[in-house]
């Protein structure tokens, strides 16, 4: 298990580890209000699915704790309002919506009989969307394991580690099992164009848990593929649909298409709070569109010419046919994922 840890909760705050700062500094910033944590999101300074999922819920815990309101229902209308907003903040990842809309339907649910009874539960819940997805990570890490049953190179894309989720990561975390059972020899590393979440945060991972790992550019993966050394793919996900459709970082549909055409398994590790079963289809997934400017620019510096225009959709979908499996802390389902997704989740 990493020590790496994202988020830290102290009650009136949210103290959230800056992922732009990374890996030139470690820089803690605080959030008081739940537009704070909002902004954190949508800016990137706490990003990866699950870590987005509690962050917010912390947000909640914020907005529960300023309000002034002096009965249950106005507070449950405040923290309404927080939840919205955070929701707001990033559109794909799943999991946002899911921690959101967890802890307000709980909330009312409860029948609290006082706000501060409320306030408490909110707080709690949102602890125990971050201890559970630590407590899934750990488990996919067995799970996906087990997966990887000689020792290998592995490739992955983005960073899914301990900065992405509660802890340990997904891909990443069971990246870190294999390796603590001997299973890895190196991992390629994607940059991952154009925010180099993989050369700023996922070797920054690997290199304080000193798993050997060499970075690559993310048009290197069919060279290294070809070579034949890389006998996995594993990534991350950011929304699952029934028929086992993932969004995920730009640059994984290209990368599983080269897994296929290389015969290379191509495994996608996610808690089942990333799964959005009511979608069918991979294509209903809203995907995020950011700045141009992040494509131009590389650490502040233009490399473009002045005025051109570039695009940034900063998800793609892998069609589920892709996917040799989607390993969850439910479980490893297999394709058809349309019969195989719901089973897991009972
Ligand atoms: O834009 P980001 O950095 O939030 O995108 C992150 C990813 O795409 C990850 O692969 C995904 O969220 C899974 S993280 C465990």
């Amino acid at each position: 298990m990493s020590r790496i840890v994202p988020l830290r909760f102290a009650g009136s705050s949210l103290r959230v580890l800056d992922q732009l700062a990374l890996p030139a500094r470690e820089r803690w910033i605080a959030c008081h209000t739940a537009g704070d944590v909002a902004r954190a999101i949508r800016d990137m300074n706490v990003r990866g699915a699950p870590a987005i999922g509690i962050a917010a819920a912390y947000g909640l815990a914020l907005a529960a704790r300023r309000s002034r309101a002096r009965t249950v229902s106005a507070l449950l209308s405040d923290v309404g309002r927080a939840g919205s907003r955070l929701v707001q903040a990033r559109p794909t990842a799943v999991n946002l919506a899911w921690a959101v809309n967890r802890i307000i339907s709980e909330a009312r649910g409860l029948g609290a009989p006082t706000p501060a009874a409320l306030r408490a539960f909110v707080t709690a819940q949102a602890h125990a969307i971050e201890r559970e997805d630590r407590a899934a990570n750990l488990r996919m890490g067995r799970l996906g394991a087990a997966l990887i049953r000689k020792r290998m190179d592995v490739l992955t894309h983005c960073n899914t580690g301990a900065l992405a989720t509660g802890g340990h990561g997904t891909a990443l975390g069971v990246i870190r099992t294999a390796h603590a059972l001997g299973r890895i020899r190196k991992v390629y590393v994607d940059e991952t164009r154009p925010y180099l979440q993989g050369a700023r945060l996922t070797a920054w991972e690997l290199q304080r848990d000193h798993i050997p790992f060499v970075l690559i550019t993310d048009s290197m993966a069919a060279h290294f593929m070809a070579l034949g050394g890389i006998g996995a793919v594993l990534v991350g996900a950011d929304r699952i649909t029934r028929r086992g459709d993932v969004a995920n970082k730009i640059g994984t549909y290209a990368l599983a298409i080269l897994a296929r055409a290389h015969r290379i398994p191509f495994y996608v590790v996610a808690p089942t709070s990333t799964l959005d079963l009511a979608l069918r289809r991979g294509r209903d997934i809203v995907i995020e569109e950011r700045s141009a400017d992040e494509v131009v620019r590389i650490a502040g510096t233009r490399i473009a010419p002045a005025g051109v225009r570039a695009a940034h959709p900063a998800f793609d979908v892998t069609p589920g046919t892709l996917v040799t499996a989607i390993v969850t802390e439910a479980g490893i389902a297999r394709p058809p994922y349309a019969a195989s997704l719901p089973r897991l989740l009972g």
